[in-house]
């Protein structure tokens, strides 16, 4: 059956890629080359990677414009649904020798009116000291530095992790090959990608950097925003990272 909002998005496009196709003289050549880089990105794995690191961040801002929510942000293409739910005190896990500095991170999970969000449930991801994911790069793990823990009664939360580094994206695929075209380079600025997901609340997927970190300024995914940013208090314990959260009441048809 025809859907009009597919209709009226997929002719635009199709209209805009044959508009710069004439522009730009793409060649038969031009446009195979281009198809089969696309076919070899999901031959690697890395189709996603390929089209979140040029619109992901786009289609984020575009999508929670006018939330009342705090700061969206792009989920990257290293989620995995499904991490361990912790017990008390909370520790994401990790290898026995852990590399990295010790981090806790600590919020509050608010309504739009400042109540407390009791139960809320946070998912946390994040690389190791090398820069890699478990479940994505090998010989990790395989809930390394992934763990899901819930809110208390106050809305808070404290967990227990180490320090994430920047990292450089995958290089030697097909997402590679357009970087080092384009002369960029591969790196994303520190970061804790985590989604919040609470009863009666519009999920939130969120990603926090840390003030003054290398490649804020230039995130090869353009996906740093002022609003996710922590806070970062420092002791002999390591870094204390501070990030409240405020989530929206669910629309009833979602
Ligand atoms: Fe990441």
């Amino acid at each position: 059956m025809q859907d009009n909002r597919v209709v009226q998005v997929v002719e635009d496009l199709e209209q805009t890629l044959l508009q710069f196709i004439r522009k730009h003289r793409i060649s038969h050549a031009d446009y195979r080359l281009a198809t089969d880089l696309i076919v070899e990105s999901v031959k690697q794995g890395e189709e996603s990677l390929l089209f979140d690191i040029f619109f992901e961040a786009e289609a984020t801002d575009v999508g929670s414009a006018g939330s009342q929510a705090s700061q969206a942000a792009i989920e990257g293409p290293f989620y995995i649904p499904g991490a361990p739910l912790l017990e008390k005190p909370y520790v994401m896990p990790q290898r026995e020798d852990e590399a990295g500095e010790p981090m806790t991170f600590s919020g509050v999970v608010s309504d739009l009116h400042g109540n407390a969000v009791s139960g809320a449930v946070i998912d946390v991801w994040h690389a190791d000291a090398a820069g890699l994911y478990s479940q994505i790069h090998p010989n990790i793990p395989e809930w390394n530095l992934r763990a899901r823990f819930v809110t208390e009664a106050d809305g808070s939360f404290t967990v227990e992790t180490i320090l994430p580094p920047p990292y450089e994206i995958p290089k030697d695929g097909p997402t590679g090959i357009v970087l080092n075209a384009l002369g960029r380079h591969f790196f994303r600025p520190a970061h804790v990608h985590l989604k919040v997901s609470a009863d009666g609340f519009e999920d939130l997927t969120s990603q926090l950097y840390f003030p003054g970190g290398e490649f804020l300024d230039n995130d090869v995914a353009n996906a740093v925003r002022d609003g996710l940013m922590f806070d970062i208090e420092e002791d002999e314990d390591g870094v204390h990272a501070k990030y409240d959260f405020t989530l929206t009441t669910a629309s009833p048809s979602s």
